[in-house]
């Protein structure tokens, strides 16, 4: 033990390692009221883990590389069916990288609907949420750039289909931009060999940078928890925030029964399921890419479909279809203005009235129809119910400043704004559907028009809009 103090001392004397870990474990006081929703943060972590040391053993074995061999099967398709058949515990590796992949998207939507709820992003946790937002986008492109790697058709078509929305942007610049990317003029082996790179060491890199900043960023202000109070504020004699308890042991302890837990059903996917019915793995990728044969149905995974469907859901306009790229773009673009279109004077959704729990299941809903959507091939009603969803998906944050304020009265000159937006979103939709629709699918649009206005204008000017119940000066359970 004293050799151990001592190899400690020797540490500590040339790196701040029991300060770190003071600052950052056993002297971080977190709230005592963390509830499950506060798990995801460290799952979240712990797949980033799991993503890397797979990954790791994958590259071992896999070969960037879209030359076909004597039997005319791609050299990058093999290596990963190498993997699979050959290499020890190879399934079982590959198997856990691509649950990964999904379990990673799940952790993370769970952990930003959180920061929905309990307006984890109010401030002071801004940064800490626009953080949060750029590594969304990182793991978006990490998941897209490893997708075309194992070089199966809906890798292929998948990568061929998302390289040609950057075509469509206007004033010439869409087609050089997406030969670009492609560093070719159709995916071929150059694109094959700058995606691995960016799927290897790039991206990650970003990421675990993104994430270190995130943590630092939390570190600095302190966590939030489900009471929306602030720990710092209310502090004892020793300093200490009388609400807040050591991150370890007593956080340590929690997330590792979590921990637990996930990854019971982590690995009985990975055992039992793990295409996951062709949602974690797309039954087209297990043959090899072939650029002369169109799969009949493109989709890509399924955390990317709710974007994907409002793509879909906007018509071609001038022949471009840049301005379903557009509004794709800014579905994500207006999270980063969360923490300030958000006017409510509480942060967490227990002390919130019924208008903004409604918009918030609004909210949910839509994301979830278009992701389904986003899955299943178009038809006209199903695309007229993905603008519909589209459309209640950005009225949950365009209509934040009006519906979270507590008195309606010095929003009422907001009113009219409001009522001109929906008017003019809604003619939109009309727009595209008259003449071409049936009497039944105009009464639909009828209905939903009436539906979204009360919503989101009449609603919330009706609803007692005062804080329904009161904020306690000290945290619950
Ligand atoms: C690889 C992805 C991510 C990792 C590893 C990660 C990690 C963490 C950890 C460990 C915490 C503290 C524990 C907790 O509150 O659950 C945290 C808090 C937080 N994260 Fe993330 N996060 C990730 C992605 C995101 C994303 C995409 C967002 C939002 C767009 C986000 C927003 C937040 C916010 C606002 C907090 C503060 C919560 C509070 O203290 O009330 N994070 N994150």
């Amino acid at each position: 033990m004293n050799m151990m103090m001592a190899l400690l001392g020797w540490v500590d004397d040339r790196f701040p390692l029991t300060k770190l870990w003071k600052e950052h474990l056993s002297e971080y006081y977190a709230p005592k009221n963390f509830n499950f929703w506060y798990y995801f943060g460290s799952l979240a972590l712990l797949v980033l883990v799991i993503q890397i040391v797979s990954g790791i053993f994958l590259t071992i074995h896999y070969k960037p590389d879209a030359s076909l061999d004597a039997s005319g099967i791609p050299e990058a398709f093999k290596s990963v069916e190498y993997i699979m058949r050959d290499v020890e515990w190879g399934w079982f590796i590959r198997y856990m990288h691509s649950t990964g992949a999904s379990a990673f998207f799940i952790v993370v939507y769970l952990h930003m609907f959180r920061g929905l709820i309990y307006g984890s992003y109010r401030k002071p946790r801004e940064l800490i949420w626009i953080f949060g937002v750029f590594i969304y986008l990182a793991l978006m492109a990490e998941g897209f750039f490893g997708y075309l790697l194992p070089w199966g058709q809906m890798s292929y078509w998948g990568a061929q289909v998302i390289v040609n929305l950057f075509a469509a942007v206007p004033f010439g610049i869409g087609e050089p931009l997406s030969e670009w990317i492609r560093g070719d003029f159709v995916i071929s082996d150059a694109t094959l060999n700058r995606f691995f790179a960016f799927h290897v060491i790039a991206v990650p890199l970003v990421l675990i940078m993104l994430i270190a900043a995130h943590i630092m960023a939390l570190h600095e202000v302190g966590s939030g928890n489900p009471d929306g109070i602030e720990i710092k504020k209310n502090k004892g004699p020793d300093g200490i925030p009388l609400d807040g308890i050591p991150f370890h042991p007593y956080y340590t302890v929690k997330d590792i029964l979590g921990v637990v837990v996930f990854l019971i059903g982590f690995f009985a996917v990975v055992f039992f399921a793990p295409t996951m019915f062709g949602y974690f793995i797309e039954v087209p990728n297990f043959e090899p890419a072939n650029p002369l044969k169109t799969p009949d149905h493109i989709a890509p995974v399924w955390y990317y479909t709710p974007f994907y469907a409002m793509l879909r859901a906007v018509p071609p306009m001038f022949g471009s279809q840049f301005p379903g790229v557009i509004v794709m773009g800014a579905a994500i673009v207006v999270l980063f203005f969360l923490p300030w279109i958000d006017r409510s004077p509480v942060k967490s959704i227990r002390y919130k009235d019924l208008r903004t729990k409604l918009a918030l299941a609004g909210f949910v809903v839509s994301f979830i129809w278009l992701g389904y959507l986003g899955v299943v091939s178009a038809s006209p009603v199903k695309t007229m119910i993905a603008q519909c969803a589209t459309l209640v998906y950005f009225g949950y944050f365009l209509y934040m400043p009006y519906y979270s304020r507590t008195e309606i009265t010095s929003s009422m000159f907001r009113a009219p704004l409001v009522a001109l937006y929906s008017i003019v979103t809604l003619g939109i939709i009309w727009y595209w559907w008259a003449g071409e629709v049936s009497a039944e699918i105009t009464a639909v649009i009828s209905l939903f028009t009436l539906a979204y206005t009360t919503y989101f204008l009449i609603l919330p000017a009706y609803v007692v809009p005062a804080v329904v119940k009161p904020v306690p000066e000290r945290v619950t359970k």
